[in-house]
Formats: C-alpha cells, sequence, structure tokens
C-alpha cells in the first residue's frame, strides 16, 4: 500500500553546506516555527465541535495563547468517511454538524489561526478521503473555510506514485488558491525530506510519530540531530508534536523534551487535553524564555554539539550573539548516577577557552554568573538545563557561528548509524494506533 523511499538521485537535492543557499518556500509564512495546539496526541480521532470549541477556549484561559501558541489544529477524523456526489470533502456531519466554516470562525474570534489535516494519499490514517489527485478542489475548499495551516499526512499512499510529486502538488494548489496557508509536511522523514522539502513547505517531519513514551521522544531526537543545516526561517525541521502534558513522561522527561525541540527549532505544537493540565506541565509549556530560544528571530536550529555516553549537549546561535544551550541527561534510569553534573565547554560553541561570558538558567529565569571556558550544571536523570551563554566579547565570528560547520563530522558519524535515517519503513506506529480506533461508518 504504501512506498517507501531510501535515497534520492544527487540531482533532485538541495544539498549544500547551509541551507541559505536553499531557496525556502516563498509564502511569507512559518519564519519562526509554529507555536500551537493540534487534537491528535490528546485525542486521536475521538474529536468532535464540543470537544474542539473547549479545547479553543481553554488554550485562551490558560494563558497559552498568550505565551505565543496561536494556531489551532483539528488533526484526523474531521470529515464525512466519503466524498460528495461532487467529489467534495466535508465535515463530518455528526460530530462537526455546524461545518468547517463554522469551527474556523470559532477560532478566529478568538484571535487564534485555524488548521486543518489532510493527507497526500487515498485515505488518512484513519481513512476518511485523502487529498491525492484532488489537491485542488481540497485546498479552494481549505481557503474558503478560512484555514492559515495545513498539516498533510502520508498514509495510503500508491505504491507508484513519488513522495515528492504528492508533497508538491498540493503546495502548488495551496499557493495556486492565493490565501497565505502554512504547510506542514508530515512525511514522517520518508524520502529524506529535508533534501527537498525546505522549497515547498514550512516544516517537515523528519521522523515516524511520537508516543508518549521515553524511548519514542528518544527515537524522534536522535533522528534529527544533524538536520540542523537544513532549517531556517521558512522551512523548519519536526521531530513532531509534543507529548508535554501526556501520561507516559515524567516531568523531567516533559521538561527535555521541551527544551530539546525548542532548541532544535522544532514547531511547538501542543497535544495533551488541556482540562487535565498539569501546574507543573503549564510551567514547560509557558517557559518564557526557552520560547523566545525557539522564536528567535534569526532562526538558525540547534544540534548535538558534544557528546560523552548519554550526556550531551545541544546548543546554537542566537541573534544577538549569544549561544541557546542544553544539557541533556539520558542516562538509564535507575542507575547509580541520577543527577549528571554535564559540562559544556566554550570551545563546543566556538568560543575561546579563555573568554569571559555569562550565563543565565533559562527555565528557572536565573543569571547564574561570569564564568570563564566552560560551565557545569548538575542535570537531573532524563532532564535538561537550558541556559543562554553570552560572551563578553561579542565579535562577529562568535555570531557567524553555526553548529553543523564545527560538527558535521559528528553529526554525520552519528546519522551513519541511525536506523531510521533512509527512510521510515511501511506503517509507521500512526497506523498500528489507528488500527485501535474504531472506525467510523457514517455517510453522508
Ligand atoms: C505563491 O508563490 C509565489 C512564487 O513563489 C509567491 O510569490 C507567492 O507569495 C505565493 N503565494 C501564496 C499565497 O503562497
Ligand atoms: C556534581 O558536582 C557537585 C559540585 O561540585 C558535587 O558536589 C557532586 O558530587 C557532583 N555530582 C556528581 C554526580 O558527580
Amino acid at each position: 500500500m504504501l512506498k517507501t523511499f531510501s535515497i534520492l538521485p544527487a540531482l533532485t537535492l538541495c544539498v549544500t553546506i547551509s541551507s541559505t543557499l536553499c531557496s525556502a518556500l516563498d509564502n511569507g509564512l512559518g519564519l519562526t516555527p509554529v507555536l500551537g495546539y493540534n487534537t491528535w496526541n490528546a485525542f486521536y480521532g475521538d474529536i468532535n465541535e464540543d470537544l474542539v470549541k473547549g479545547m479553543v477556549d481553554l488554550l485562551v484561559s490558560s494563558g497559552l495563547k498568550k505565551a505565543g501558541y496561536n494556531y489551532f489544529v483539528i488533526d484526523d477524523a474531521w470529515s464525512n468517511i466519503n466524498r460528495d456526489k461532487d467529489g467534495r470533502i466535508s465535515a463530518n456531519s455528526q460530530r462537526f454538524s455546524s461545518g468547517m466554516h463554522s469551527m474556523s470562525k470559532y477560532v478566529h474570534k478568538h484571535g487564534l489561526k485555524f488548521g486543518m489535516y489532510s493527507d497526500a494519499g487515498e485515505k488518512t490514517c484513519l481513512g476518511y478521503p485523502g487529498s491525492r489527485d484532488h489537491e485542488e478542489t481540497d485546498a479552494e475548499a481549505f481557503a474558503d473555510w478560512g484555514i492559515d495551516f495545513l498539516k498533510y499526512d502520508n498514509c495510503w499512499a500508491p505504491a507508484s506514485d513519488w513522495v515528492i510529486d504528492r508533497y508538491t502538488a498540493m503546495s502548488r494548489a495551496l499557493n495556486k488558491t492565493g490565501r497565505p496557508i502554512v504547510y506542514s509536511m508530515c512525511d514522517w522523514g520518508v524520502g529524506n525530506p529535508w533534501l527537498w522539502a525546505p522549497k515547498i513547505a514550512n516544516s517537515w517531519r523528519t521522523t515516524g510519530d511520537v508516543g508518549p513514551s521515553w524511548e519514542s521522544m528518544l527515537r524522534c531526537l536522535d533522528n534529527t540531530v544533524g538536520l540542523s543545516k537544513f532549517a531556517g526561517p521558512g522551512g523548519f525541521n519536526d521531530p513532531d508534536m509534543l507529548e508535554v502534558g501526556n501520561p507516559g513522561l515524567t516531568e523531567q522527561e516533559q521538561r527535555a523534551m521541551f527544551g530539546l525541540w525548542a532548541i532544535l527549532k522544532s514547531p511547538l505544537v501542543i497535544g495533551t487535553d488541556l482540562r487535565k493540565l498539569s501546574k507543573a506541565a503549564l510551567k514547560i509549556l509557558t517557559a518564557e524564555e526557552v520560547i523566545a530560544v525557539n522564536q528567535d528571530k534569526m532562526g538558525v536550529a540547534g544540534d548535538l554539539v558534544a557528546k560523552e555516553g548519554p550526556e550531551e549537549v545541544y546548543a546554537g546561535p542566537l541573534e544577538d550573539g549569544s549561544r541557546a544551550v542544553a544539557l541533556f541527561n539520558r542516562h538509564t534510569s535507575g542507575t547509580q548516577y541520577p543527577i549528571s553534573n554535564i559540562t559544556v565547554y566554550w570551545e563546543s560553541l566556538g568560543m575561546d577557552s579563555d573568554e569571559e561570558a555569562d550565563v543565565r538558567d533559562l527555565f528557572a529565569e536565573k543569571n547564574l554568573g561570569t564564568f570563564k571556558g566552560a560551565w557545569t550544571g548538575a542535570v537531573d536523570l532524563h532532564d535538561v538545563r537550558m541556559v543562554r551563554i553570552t560572551p563578553k566579547d561579542n565579535r562577529r565570528e562568535h555570531q557567524e557561528w553555526r553548529p553543523w560547520v564545527q560538527h558535521g563530522a559528528l553529526h554525520a558519524a552519528l546519522r551513519a548509524v541511525l536506523p531510521l535515517s533512509r527512510a521510515v519503513p511501511g506503517r509507521p506506529d500512526k497506523l498500528a494506533r489507528a488500527a485501535q480506533q474504531p472506525l467510523e461508518v457514517t455517510e453522508q
């Protein structure tokens, strides 16, 4: 049913030292990663109008909208199971009886942008109509309903179709509507999209679906290491939506996911039931200085810059010449080192070892002092310490530092051993999950 692609012919690639040589999609959107909410990770296909309205209300009243989360996206299962006699897609008659235009108005009325979901195959992952061969009709319907964002999935793609063609067709169709619509490609990393998607999309998934577990989060992270060079304003790597707030991750693991996703310049898309959001999860999701790293205007993605076994350092440059740094403790639970002291050396950040720099803790929002050459932080098991390191002498070469230029060899070595670096196998976890959902058989 679903073809996987291994390595792309070199001629189609936009492989360069830096993404700045690759042209980004010219729709004026996604200059920093999208901040938003999506229904999938919390509700899968079990969604309806009242639930969606409730989540919209809570996104506003919880303060999350104020913190920057301004896209509200309805994922799979919003439509009828069949197209109408004219081939048009329509809102599910039972669960979204007021229709999508009305949902869109509700979302917009709350000062949010409205996102929807479709699929680059014959059906969506839950078996609703996909947009393959209906790209223009569907894009027009989406634009008529006033959408601002489209997540485009990869289930049920005919084996004969080339993934680039399927995703390019929707990119063109969206452009043709004349409405600015953020295009979020969800092809699970099939066909190494970071090599070709920057020209057609505002973000592209680097991995199969995330689930609410430590192992799944690590898989998404590891599959995104080494891809910083392909990201930039207008087009970002997407290791999938957040699991912050969901059972399955400890508070430390939720903080780690949030901090690492922020530094990788991933879209930060909340996927939890906001009715049950804990204070701890809300605090993580609204960490202002961590969000500021993600939304830094320069839009340069961070990446892995040092690794000693399970102790890792991620870093990226910020517009003002500082470095955003995450010290990550991924020791196995239950070992004798619940807390690790992890050191970031200035040299791994393109700074001199005898330089002085100010260090600020970004989750704690606290200055830690001025340090020379290195800083060591105590990091809880499965947690991150996020800091901003600002050199006293903010020289031009500091500002031009890029993690992939200095650490390209480390990234290449790690990607070479990734089981999923080439292609995501045929039916990733999304389909397994979808198979457990009762498929609705309502007809219009
Ligand atoms: C469509 O593409 C053109 C050419 O890249 C671009 O200038 C224009 O802004 C795009 N329009 C929309 C609505 O995305
Ligand atoms: C971390 O460093 C502190 C301060 O130097 C020290 O007291 C502590 O024992 C260290 N912890 C570990 C796990 O090495």
